[in-house]
């Protein structure tokens, strides 16, 4: 099994045009072109899901864990209101890599919390698409120093 699940939360799906001076001016698609070939390069098949709806969201959580390796998310808005969508990827069992395009910490105080930020392996914040590509990066090395 060699599956890395790459999930985006709401709104993720407006990128290019949504406060492009805060999330660039790639689309959504451009980042997952880039973060398929890099995925693919490193001998993983890239499966991505986006959806503006919280329970879709941990519906892949919970089907990854038969299906995936590892996951890298970047869960928008959700990852500051969502301890549902943080119980779901707290009991998968491999690699879970968080990202955000921007720096939540450096912005207003509501995006300083993630529910997510303490059941995953690491997090990405601050660096653009940089980010998903560090990501994929993390994500590799971090299993194979596990051994899978
Ligand atoms: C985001 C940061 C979140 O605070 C915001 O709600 C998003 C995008 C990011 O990638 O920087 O939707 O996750």
């Amino acid at each position: 099994m060699t599956t890395i699940l790459l999930l985006s939360g709401p709104n993720l799906d407006q990128l290019g045009v949504r406060s492009p001076e805060v999330y660039g001016a790639q689309t959504l698609d451009e980042h997952v072109s880039r973060v398929r070939a890099l995925a693919e390069g490193l001998g993983y098949t890239l499966r991505h899901r986006q959806s503006n709806h919280e329970g879709d969201l941990i519906e892949e959580v919970n089907a990854a864990r038969e299906a995936a390796v590892g996951i890298i998310i970047n869960a928008g808005a959700l990852t500051h209101t969502s301890w549902a969508l943080a119980d779901a990827l707290a009991s998968f069992p491999g690699v879970v890599v968080e990202v955000h395009l921007s720096n939540p910490a450096a912005r207003e105080p509501f995006r300083h919390t993630s529910t997510v930020a303490g059941v995953v392996d690491g997090t990405i914040a601050g660096f653009g698409g940089l980010g998903y590509d560090l990501a994929v990066e993390a994500l590799h090395r971090l299993l194979q120093r596990r051994g899978d």
